[in-house]
């Protein structure tokens, strides 16, 4: 049931936050706020601050905050329209309510039953490896052998799956579930012959991994005996809750220490993120088995910007290690690695030499990046012998060349140049070049895609495209589009009125679209201001001016941004280039590519903000919570354009 817009008006109208919050927290005045200890952090000082003015609570201690309807959200763990049935009750308001859509019903429905149905099983298997006789001989005991203690089964709800074709599923069923949603899950699996359910995981100890808010999203279950041809480890399949690149295992019991720590700990088991945790070590999680992707690295971004890898010694695991530093760079992490020796993973090291001299190991061993690639590269390659210097060059050259950062990037190089003993010229020189090969490389992996997945409509992708450009990358594109197509005009379409239609310069939108919202790179901020400020003077931009200017920044850059102009649509597709076409839809490409920046630099700016907000005085208060609201509310609306333009 849907809650009509004008009853949202009035629940809005209503509410008083002070009123809300303090139904839960025992709020103080200071100034013209309200303070109180964070409901979602352990702290001594108060970190929550509730506006009454502004109608938001924003808690300092995890960056949390918005209105009231947010925060019950938040509290209760409630849906949007079930915060408002609350606020509604609280402040007398009747609702009738309109019809929710079937698809909309039936979406939500799905999910929330999925997540019920895991959630059942989660509690069914851990009673079943503490009560049932079989779950204590078998499950516990392998438990407990391995050193697990009481409190870390509880902690993460550790289970056991009976030895049986049908003990869960007749279970499930038997309270009601879905058989559907069974099998959806991959708890359950339907015989070819008979077309009757049977257990998918017999005879395994179960550990539930659940997403960053504690919710069960899936299993792993471990086999027990050492029979080569069972798979060591079987997982949930993929489902409409659980998607195995954004999950982390451990991230809901490690977040808040990651948090404290400033550093996530990543590891490849289960057992070791179980271990770890259970020896006081808490900022842990795991990637369990499968290579790290850039949405889990965006997931720990959230919480912390350092990342400490743990892989044993083996090839693959130095392999992995790499691999692993290169995507981290890519997404503006810090990266340290951790050799362990032996072979050990975490849980066999501490099980052999105790979790004292797993911390001092770790403190005494945990490399930089660049140390960790150095050190590798030096025992396999003879430096003085200048062709596989060279080729160290270029490997140290290809993992410096995916620091976004251009200082960073330009401190390692220097750093590096120092190391090997090599002009830092000439390393600068190595890692442009790399920079260059990388951004092919990209475009060839984009092609490549392209081919595998020659979708009919294949607009939608290269759109996408723009959007995984880092900020910098997505500056100069926008810096591209208003070049070559600054004298264009196309239709917008105003959000708030969408029947009626406008049609504007690009130069004009780009000036209203990226008013207040500066470019991080100097040199295209000085040409975008440049370009603006002609434009104001005459009118008539003279593109020639720029190929010819004082600043050789400037006329490289322009000579860049004219010499791919005019790519035809084809072609675009085919070199796999990141911006959509211009000539093919220019309204849409425009606007989609404006509003994807707009979105990733408002996140940027409010990410700052809110670390700034950690540590505001008193007078600063107002000023830094007027810009909080101005930013969230402007995040909205680019949330929305950017439903009304690309997904249209
Ligand atoms: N994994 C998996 N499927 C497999 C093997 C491994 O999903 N067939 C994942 C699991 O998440 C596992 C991780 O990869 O935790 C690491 O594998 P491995 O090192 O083989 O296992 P451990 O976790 O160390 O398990 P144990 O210590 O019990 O042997
Ligand atoms: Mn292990």
């Amino acid at each position: 049931m849907r809650i009509p817009e004008q009853k949202v008006e009035e629940i809005y109208n209503a509410v008083d936050i002070v009123e809300v919050v303090s139904d839960y927290l025992p709020l103080k005045k200071r100034g013209g706020n309200y303070w109180a200890l964070s409901p979602f952090a352990n702290e001594k000082t108060p970190s929550f601050a509730v506006s009454p003015a502004k109608g938001i609570y924003k808690d300092f201690s995890t960056g949390k905050g918005g209105n009231a309807v947010n925060f019950l959200m938040e509290m209760e763990g409630y849906t949007y329209p079930e915060a408002l049935r609350h606020l509604a009750k609280k402040y007398g308001i009747e609702l009738e309510e309109a019809e929710e859509s079937e698809e909309e019903k039936v979406g939500r429905d799905k999910r929330q039953s999925l997540f019920i149905v895991n959630e059942f099983a989660s509690k069914w298997f851990h009673q079943q490896l503490l009560e049932s006789e079989e779950g204590r001989k078998i499950g516990l005991s392998y438990f407990k052998e391995r050193g697990i203690l009481q409190k870390t089964i509880e902690d993460f709800q550790l289970g056991y799956a009976p030895d049986s074709w049908e003990a869960f599923t007749e279970a499930a069923v038997a309270q009601k579930h879905n058989p559907e949603f069974l099998t959806d899950l991959g708890l359950s699996g339907t015989s070819e012959k008979s077309g009757k359910l049977y257990d998918r995981f017999r005879g395994r100890v179960m550990f539930p991994i659940t997403n960053h808010t504690g919710k069960v999203v899936g299993f792993g279950g471990r086999v027990l005996t050492s029979e080569k041809q069972m798979a060591k480890y079987i997982n949930s399949s993929e489902s409409a809750v659980y998607n195995k690149s954004q999950i982390l295992y451990g991230l809901y019991h490690a977040r808040q220490h990651v948090r404290n720590e400033d550093q996530c700990i990543l590891t490849e088991g289960y057992m070791d993120t179980i271990v770890l945790h259970q020896n006081g070590i808490q900022n842990v999680v795991a990637s369990s088995g499968t290579a790290l992707t850039p949405e889990q690295i965006r997931l720990i971004r959230r919480f912390t910007k350092n990342v400490l890898m743990i892989y044993d010694g083996d090839a693959a695991g130095v392999k992995a290690a790499m691999r692993g530093i290169d995507l981290l760079l890519e997404e503006g992490m810090n990266a340290q690695v951790l050799v362990l020796p032996d072979n050990h993973d975490p849980d066999s090291y501490i099980g052999e030499h105790g979790s004292a001299a797993f911390r001092e190991f770790a403190r005494a061993e945990a490399k930089s990046f660049l140390d960790f690639k150095l050190d590798n590269l030096s025992q396999q390659l003879d430096v003085s012998d200048p062709a596989q210097q060279a080729e160290l060059i270029r490997a140290i050259s290809d993992t410096l060349a995916r620091l976004p950062d251009m200082l960073k990037r330009q401190l390692f190089v220097k750093n590096t140049a120092e190391r090997l003993d090599i002009s830092e010229e000439l390393m600068a020189r190595a890692v442009h070049e790399a920079m260059q090969s990388l951004g092919k490389q990209q475009r060839r992996e984009a092609q490549r895609q392209q081919r595998f997945d020659p979708k009919p409509e294949a607009e939608v992708k290269p759109l996408r495209a723009f959007e995984t450009l880092d900020l910098a990358r997505q500056e100069k594109e926008l810096l591209r589009i208003l070049l070559n197509h600054h004298d264009k005009s196309f239709e917008l379409h105003p959000t708030e009125n969408l029947e009626e239609v406008e049609n504007i310069r690009l130069i004009d939108f780009f000036m209203d679209e990226l008013e207040g919202l500066p470019f991080e790179n100097t040199v295209y901020e000085n040409l975008k201001e440049e370009i603006f400020k002609v434009y104001r003077q005459n009118e008539t931009l003279q593109l020639h001016q720029y190929l010819s200017h004082p600043d050789p920044a400037i006329t490289s850059l322009t000579a860049d941004l004219l010499s791919l102009a005019e790519v035809p649509s084809e072609n675009w597709r085919k070199r796999g280039v990141m911006v959509p076409p211009i000539d093919h839809d220019l309204s849409r490409a425009v606007q989609s590519a404006m509003y994807h920046y707009q979105r990733r630099k408002v996140g940027k700016l409010l990410d700052e903000l809110q670390e700034k907000m950690k540590v505001m005085k008193e007078e600063e208060e107002d000023e830094l919570f007027e810009m909080f609201m101005y930013l969230t509310k402007m995040r909205k609306e680019v949330a929305e354009k950017l439903g009304i333009v690309v997904e249209k």
